[in-house]
């Protein structure tokens, strides 16, 4: 777990970094040198990992093109497969990008034949939606449950393995709300469960969010070896595993090497194949290091394919997305992230 928590803060911190405007990072030299490997490795050492971290660095020259970096270090699996950029990780909550990406799909076509905006209520398109408070529940607007600010907590321990989207849907009118509407963030998996819902409830031909992403977004960006199926991504045999140490005294040294095991996936229990399941919409993709480099290209590209330059997600929906709406904290939660500091 903690082998997987790693690999994507450094992706994804790398990815923050090379997307600033410093002039230092806008050169020819790899950024991944044998320098910067020799840091990764160490940490892994340091840190007495079993396992490992792929990452993903781009960088746009002043003349449009692009150094794309990506590599792995470490292992991937318990019985010592190597990390590569094509190892496949589960992105957990990275991949709720993806689904209000796609809500901006569906708001963005002009043949729906019931239109619907950012500011469409929930109660005006969901049929199984209420929530207790029934100012939240009539109010509620896509940019509300997007932005976590509904007044509802987290909730999570609410559903179990046999649910799906619509059981879970009207579940929410039982649940307490800890805060009154759009008052405060509050963290909320549900709501991007409800979202993922919305491809099939607004389009005639009724597809699950899973294969929506896939034809609208994955396919075209070419983003070709992310899915929400776990059989694909079994398939490809670049599946990573979570890795248990067993047999450490954590008294004298939590992070000592122990004996590595693979732990069970998360979402194991669940199952949908490409169609997906109702965890798709707040954490279902799995993906590599070479896919979010392209993912990374094109949200800085505007939702271009930046292979083809064509558009895949309208300008104006990166930008919605990426627009602060709700505080989490007011202050830098990591210090040394803070503004002050970069
Ligand atoms: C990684 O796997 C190799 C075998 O491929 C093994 O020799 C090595 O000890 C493993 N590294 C760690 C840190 O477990
Ligand atoms: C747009 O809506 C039409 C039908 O109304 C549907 O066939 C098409 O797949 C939709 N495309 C997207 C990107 O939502
Ligand atoms: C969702 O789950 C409920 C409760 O288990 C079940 O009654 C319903 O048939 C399921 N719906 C779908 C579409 O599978
Ligand atoms: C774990 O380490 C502590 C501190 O060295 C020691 O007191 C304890 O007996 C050890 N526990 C086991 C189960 O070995
Ligand atoms: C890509 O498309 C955008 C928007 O149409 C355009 O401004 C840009 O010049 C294009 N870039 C290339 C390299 O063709």
């Amino acid at each position: 777990m903690i082998g997987d928590l790693v690999a994507f803060l450094l992706v994804y911190s790398c990815a923050l970094a090379s997307a600033g405007q410093t002039p230092f990072f806008l050169t020819r030299d790899p950024v991944l040198s044998p320098h910067v490997d020799a840091f990764i490795s160490g940490i892994l050492a340091e840190w007495n990992t079993p396992g490992g971290v792929s990452v993903a660095v781009v960088q746009k020259h002043g003349d449009g093109t692009w150094s794309v970096e990506t590599k792995g270090y470490g292992n991937a699996s318990a019985d010592g497969r190597q990390m590569t950029e094509d190892s496949l990780f589960f992105i957990a909550s990275n991949s709720k990008l993806f689904n209000i990406a796609a809500t901006g799909l569906l708001i963005s076509n002009e043949s729906l034949s019931r239109r619907i905006s950012w500011d469409t209520k929930i109660a005006s398109i969901v049929p199984e939606w209420e929530l207790k408070d029934p100012i939240a529940s009539s109010q509620s607007t896509i940019t509300d449950v997007m932005s976590h600010r509904t007044g509802l907590p987290r909730h999570d321990l609410m559903y179990g393995r046999t649910d799906n989207v619509t059981s879970i849907l009207k579940r929410l009118r039982h649940l307490e709300p800890s805060a009154e509407f759009r008052d405060i963030y509050q963290y909320n998996n549900n709501m991007y469960m409800l979202l993922s819902y919305l491809p099939e409830l607004l389009l005639p031909h009724k597809p699950s969010f899973a294969r929506y992403v896939k034809e609208h977004i994955f396919e075209p960006l070419g983003l070709t070896s992310t899915t929400y199926s776990l059989d694909v991504a079994q398939a490809s045999g670049n599946l990573v595993q979570g890795m248990a140490r067993d047999g450490i005294n954590k008294t004298e040294n939590i992070f000592g090497r122990g004996t590595p095991r693979a732990m069970w996936h998360p979402n194991w229990f669940l199952s949908g194949g490409e169609d997906g399941n109702y965890k798709a919409g707040a954490g279902g993709v799995i993906s590599s290091a070479k896919d979010a480099a392209t993912w990374l290209q094109a949200l800085l590209e505007d939702g271009r394919n930046p292979v083809t330059n064509e558009s895949v997600i309208p300008p104006y929906v990166i930008e919605k997305v990426a627009t602060g709406k709700t505080v989490q904290t007011g202050y830098a939660f990591v210090p040394i992230l803070s503004h002050d500091v970069l």
